[in-house]
């Protein structure tokens, strides 16, 4: 008798086991497929909007290259060799820069293999603002999990058809703020340039696929 309830409870015990691991397996299967995975749950409002870091601090190529660059390691430590919050998102981030670990950000907003995309076409020579194509980053508290703009071939299309409708807002260079200089002296906000007149731009298939 006394072998039999052993057996029970054996088989009770390892049928809530399997019933367990089969559960978190799928958990984690479904977060993997319903969301994107970063390493850190980075914070785009603490930084953009509280502390009014220029996007460049973090992706700087889009002057120069056709890709505008997530940051690295090593440009999120020039901040946090020290802590400046209480985050844990924070420590942890600390705890992988001395794990020498480093940080493979996902791509949220990517294009098929067979688009041709340059940010320093349309960010420097178009003079198009950020948001435009992706919307108010700065208000984002979270990682996105999907692009707060969808950019497919139609979002293309409409500007390059009618750009002065589309672009509603043009790209300034920030000032960098000299937080030592006296009040009277720190430089003046940049004056609103005027919109420049856009000539249509091509919508040959050419010019966007390869
Ligand atoms: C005219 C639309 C447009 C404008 C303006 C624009 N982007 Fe993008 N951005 C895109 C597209 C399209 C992609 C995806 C490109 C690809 O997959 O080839 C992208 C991708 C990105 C990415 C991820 C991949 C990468 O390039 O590193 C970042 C980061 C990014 N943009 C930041 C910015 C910032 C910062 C600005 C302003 C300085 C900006 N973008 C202005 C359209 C735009
Ligand atoms: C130019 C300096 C600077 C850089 C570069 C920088 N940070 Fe920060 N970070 C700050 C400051 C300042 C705060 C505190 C903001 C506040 O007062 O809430 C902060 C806050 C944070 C927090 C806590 C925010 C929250 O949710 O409360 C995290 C996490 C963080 N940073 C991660 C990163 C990561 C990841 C990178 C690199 C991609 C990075 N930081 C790059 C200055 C920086
Ligand atoms: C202090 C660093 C930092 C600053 C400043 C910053 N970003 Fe980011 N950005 C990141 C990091 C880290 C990621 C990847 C994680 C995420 O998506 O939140 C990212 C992701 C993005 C993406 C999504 C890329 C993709 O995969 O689709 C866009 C678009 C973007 N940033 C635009 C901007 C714009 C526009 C600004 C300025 C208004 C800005 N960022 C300022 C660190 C920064
Ligand atoms: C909000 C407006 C806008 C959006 C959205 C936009 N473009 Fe453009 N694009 C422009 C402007 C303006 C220029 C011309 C910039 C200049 O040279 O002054 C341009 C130039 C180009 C060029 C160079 C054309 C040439 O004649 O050499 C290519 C290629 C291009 N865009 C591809 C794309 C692709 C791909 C997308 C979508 C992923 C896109 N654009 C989205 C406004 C836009
Ligand atoms: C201004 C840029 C631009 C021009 C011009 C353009 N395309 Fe596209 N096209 C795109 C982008 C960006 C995508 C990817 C959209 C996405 O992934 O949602 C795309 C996707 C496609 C696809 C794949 C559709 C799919 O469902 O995956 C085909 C086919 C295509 N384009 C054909 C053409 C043809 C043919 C022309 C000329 C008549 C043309 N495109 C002109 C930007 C452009």
């Amino acid at each position: 008798m006394r072998n039999t309830g052993i057996t029970q409870r054996i088989i009770i015990i390892s049928t809530v086991g399997l019933a367990v691991l089969l559960g978190m397996t799928f958990f984690v299967f479904k977060t993997q497929g319903a969301g994107v995975q970063q390493p850190i749950a980075y914070n785009h409002q603490a930084h953009v909007k509280k502390k009014g870091e220029p996007c460049q601090t973090c992706h700087r190529y889009f002057e120069e290259r056709d890709v505008a660059g997530r940051p690295v390691m090593a440009t999120c430590i020039e901040c946090h060799t020290n802590p400046v919050t209480k985050s844990k998102e924070e420590e942890k981030l600390r705890q992988m820069a001395e794990q020498q670990q480093e940080l493979a950000w996902t791509r949220v907003t990517v294009m098929p293999d067979h688009v041709r995309f340059s940010h320093m076409r349309h960010v420097k020579v178009g003079r198009i603002d950020c948001s435009v194509c992706h919307g108010d980053m700065g208000e984002l508290t979270t990682p996105p999990t999907k692009p707060n703009i969808l950019i497919n071939m139609n979002f293309c299309l409409d500007c390059h058809r009618a750009p002065n409708e589309k672009i509603t807002k043009v790209y300034v260079k920030p000032v960098k703020k000299d937080k030592d200089a006296e009040p009277e002296k720190a430089p003046e906000k940049p004056t609103v340039i005027k919109k420049r007149n856009y000539e249509p731009v091509t919508t040959d298939c050419i010019a966007c696929h390869r």
